[in-house]
């Protein structure tokens, strides 16, 4: 074969990187053949756990008689906090999270005993008939509440640009008011499990579905009162995480570590779904107050909002989801002069936790209702007061917390989905609908989106992986990402191949492994792909680099021109097959497998000041959508939904797409239907799937209509792509939007509709009776 030129090469070369390939398991996931914890064919000698609950929002136990635990059919053991040999306490960051409550309980479904029993329906029978008495003490439930008591888990935070109070004082028009958003439920299909093995020398081995295998690992150790290197976990694949299982799958992994321990047997712990609902954080659910200047033209002058989440019982991750929210309040808006607080709010209920966006959505939805208040009393389209707030490219081009934006191409991106979604046109059509239709009314919305990909923490930004090339040729690849359906595994395999010149099939991605890649950070903040590939990349171009230098020694000419591609190597004329030159160069002892590591350059942040760098780039998106609304029962329908998104070079545009689609139906459920109720009594009662409504496959858009828009990464990241595991939740922005313009319509939009989110039938009715009655 003739030695190929520069633009074949770019041509063969990528074979494996930026084609849109089948998710790595997906004809398994269709079988039903994809192992998930629960798969795993047990041990003997296995028994099953199930926990005892608080029934109480805030109480000190007096007494408990697990008397009738232990006597129940099946039961092997009961063990409470007492038994816990290391400490009790699975919290991430800060240690106010007991896996077992020691005396007092902070919130209904709560955990306080471990009951282990012969099978899973025995274990849960038995842990019903604990008798618990408490003593009562006074219960705050809401964000609200929290705040009015200055009730917080961490101490409130602000961020301040330019002079908030003189700017407002200057300008000449203002908007004031306040909105909540609800929270929402992961809902992954797979609930929490854990699966805990004891192991000799005082070893523990945890099987579970967690997103970060080493944090489970550090827990375990902890709570069992051992070094972190007796204890190996073991993830394969998550039936959907969406940040549940970011820090929330440790209180799963202790009981059933604690459990394996004490009993000394094998122990799974599977949540089934009330108890995963009870137990479990959520989203944040937020309440903003808010108060905005701005100018005859609609443009921002100064912007205030305060902020509080529903941080529940203890800190878990709210403290990084308020930080986000903070640095989202921006969203795609230059906001000079702003006062942004935010504060976690401590109530007697689920912890909250990680969920896909992480407090991005919830900090840019406040300012998508201000601007969309600000268009409404100026009488203008919602889509004009965006862009003409937008950040410049080289000017209005600093986001209030100090990082330059440096690739900003929302105009182009919202130019084109207006483009290509006929955006004025059903504008238009929208108006002509509703002046002869007085009971449904059509609504339509165009909302962009900015978001900062890193994790907020920045020594979190670091990955590491190892590629073993065997004697045959065939490439095994570990790292330190998690699967969950997100596509994780086949992107890192395409970038491997892409390295080493292989078709896909000849490598082969083993389960994630604490023992294999050591201080992994969380699958999360939509790095997983950023980090590890770029980790698995140095990890097969080590390898690569050897065979290259074995292969000029063997054939003569350069390394650096030394190919890999179409399963050959290409060297000096020379076209030798990888398994042959893998052989001959195993037998002159060339290392064939390497470790990689990589840690995302240039990020900075003063958590004091809440300023620096804090994001290696931003992904950008927008979506218009539009609904119709019967104004007599408060339904509605999404009638069709265009959406834009920047994957930057994207590695696998058929798995961006699908993610695109899935945040994209997963947010409009946060924002429409999904409801987490607590009673008066501080217990969530939708902790179920008849009670709580995810969206289904009828409530997505009939047309529906998803693109990747074109763009290359001006960060060095892998192969130029960007993230997109998160940022397109704030896509259906549009929906709920659409929707507030659906019910605006009612009073000719003269009048801002009050919509708090979820905007659920109920809400839908309420806001339009409101309208009604402000233009009577
Ligand atoms: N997609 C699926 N199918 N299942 C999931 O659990 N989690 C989301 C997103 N997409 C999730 C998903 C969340 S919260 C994050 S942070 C990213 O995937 C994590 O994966 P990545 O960083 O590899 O994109
Ligand atoms: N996303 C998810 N998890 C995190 C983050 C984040 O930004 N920061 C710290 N943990
Ligand atoms: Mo995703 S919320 O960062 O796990």
């Amino acid at each position: 074969m003739n030695h190929p030129g520069a633009s074949d090469i770019k041509a063969m070369a990528w074979t494996a990187v930026g084609l849109g390939k089948p998710h790595e398991s997906a004809a398994l996931h269709v079988l039903g053949q994809a192992t998930y914890t629960d798969d795993i064919p047990e041990l003997r000698g296995t028994l099953h756990a199930a926990l005892g609950l608080s029934s109480k929002p805030h109480a000190n136990i007096t007494a408990m008689d697990l008397d009738a635990v232990r006597a129940a059919p099946g039961v092997v053991a009961v063990y409470t906090a007492q038994d816990i040999p290391g400490t009790n306490d699975c919290g991430p960051i800060i240690h106010d999270d007991p896996i077992l409550s020691a005396g007092k309980v902070e919130y209904v479904g709560q955990p306080i005993f471990i009951v282990v029993a012969d099978t899973h329906d025995n274990a849960r029978r038995a842990a019903r008939r604990a008798s618990v008495t408490y003593e009562e003490l006074p219960a705050i439930l809401t964000p609200q509440a929290a705040k009015a008591a200055q009730s917080y888990v961490l101490p409130p935070m602000r961020l301040q640009r330019g002079d908030y109070q003189a700017a407002f004082e200057q300008a000449p028009r203002t908007v004031k008011g306040t909105l909540y958003v609800g929270g929402q439920e992961q809902f992954y299909l797979e609930g929490q499990i854990a699966y805990a093995i004891p192991q000799e020398q005082n070893g523990m081995q945890v099987l579970c579905s967690t997103q970060h295998p080493s944090e489970m690992q550090h827990v375990v150790a902890h709570a069992l009162g051992v070094h972190s290197h007796n204890v190996q976990v073991e993830c394969r694949r998550m039936g959907g995480g969406f940040g549940g299982k970011e820090s929330q799958s440790a209180l799963w992994c202790a009981a059933a570590a604690i459990a394996a321990k004490k009993s000394g047997r094998p122990v799974k712990l599977r949540a089934d779904r009330d108890d995963d609902m009870l137990v479990t954080g959520k989203r944040h659910c937020f309440y903003y107050e808010y108060e905005v200047g701005y100018g005859d033209d609609g443009k921002i002058i100064a912007a205030k909002v305060d902020m509080v989440s529903r941080a529940g019982y203890s800190a878990d991750l709210s403290g990084p989801v308020a930080t986000r929210a903070v640095c989202h309040f921006d969203n795609t808006y230059y906001l000079s002069d702003v006062d942004i607080r935010a504060a976690c709010g401590k109530t007697n209920t689920q912890s909250n936790t990680a969920f896909r966006g992480f407090g991005g959505p919830q900090g840019a939805i406040a300012i998508e209702y201000i601007i969309d208040e600000i268009a409404r009393d100026l009488g203008q389209d919602a889509y004009d007061i965006r862009r003409l707030n937008f950040y410049g490219k080289d000017e209005r081009n600093v986001t209030p917390y100090g990082q330059v934006i440096v690739d900003n191409v929302i105009a182009e991106l919202t130019a084109e989905l207006e483009q290509s979604s006929e955006y004025r046109a059903r504008r238009e059509a929208v108006a002509a609908y509703n002046a002869t239709s007085p009971l449904l009314k059509k609504g339509l919305a165009l909302t962009p989106l900015k978001f900062g990909i890193a994790f907020n923490v920045t020594h979190l930004n670091q990955a590491g992986a190892l590629v073993h090339v065997y004697v045959d040729g065939s490439v095994l690849v570990n790292h330190g990402g998690t699967e969950m359906g997100q596509g994780i595994n086949t992107k890192v395999l395409q970038v491997v191949a892409h390295e080493l010149g292989l078709d896909m099939e000849h490598v082969r991605i083993t389960a994630t492994d604490t023992s294999k890649v050591a201080n992994t950070s969380a699958t999360a903040a939509s790095t997983g792909a950023d980090l590890n590939g770029k980790a698995a990349q140095d990890a097969a171009r080590q390898i690569r680099e050897r065979l290259a230098a074995y292969a000029v020694k063997l054939y003569g000419g350069d390394t650096a021109e030394v190919l890999f591609f179409d399963n050959k190597i290409h060297v000096n004329g020379h076209t030798v097959p990888f398994p042959e030159l893998v052989q001959k160069a195993y037998l002159a002892r060339v290392q064939l497998w390497s470790d990689g590591f990589y840690a995302t350059p240039h990020l900075h942040w003063d958590p004091k000041t809440m300023n620096g760098h804090p994001f290696s780039y931003y992904a950008y998106g927008a979506a218009v959508s539009e609904v119709v609304v019967d104004t007599l029962t408060g339904e509605w329908k999404l009638l069709r939904a265009d959406a834009l998104y920047d994957a930057g070079q994207s590695l696998n545009p058929a798995i961006d797409i699908g993610q695109v689609e899935g945040a994209f139906i997963q947010g409009m459920g946060w924002l429409t239907t999904e409801q987490l109720w607590w009673n008066e009594g501080g217990k969530l009662m939708t902790h179920a799937p008849s009670t709580y409504k995810i969206p289904g496959v009828s409530d997505c858009p009939e047309d529906f209509r998803v693109r990747l828009f074109e763009n290359r990464n001006v960060e060095d990241s892998i192969h130029r792509s960007k993230a997109v595991g998160e940022p397109p939740l704030l896509l259906p922005f549009s929906v709920f939007f659409a929707i507030r313009d659906a019910i605006s319509s009612v009073g000719g939009h003269k009048v801002n509709p009050p919509l708090n989110a979820p905007a659920t039938s109920e809400e839908i009715l309420k806001a339009i009776a409101a309208v009604e009655a402000a233009v009577k």
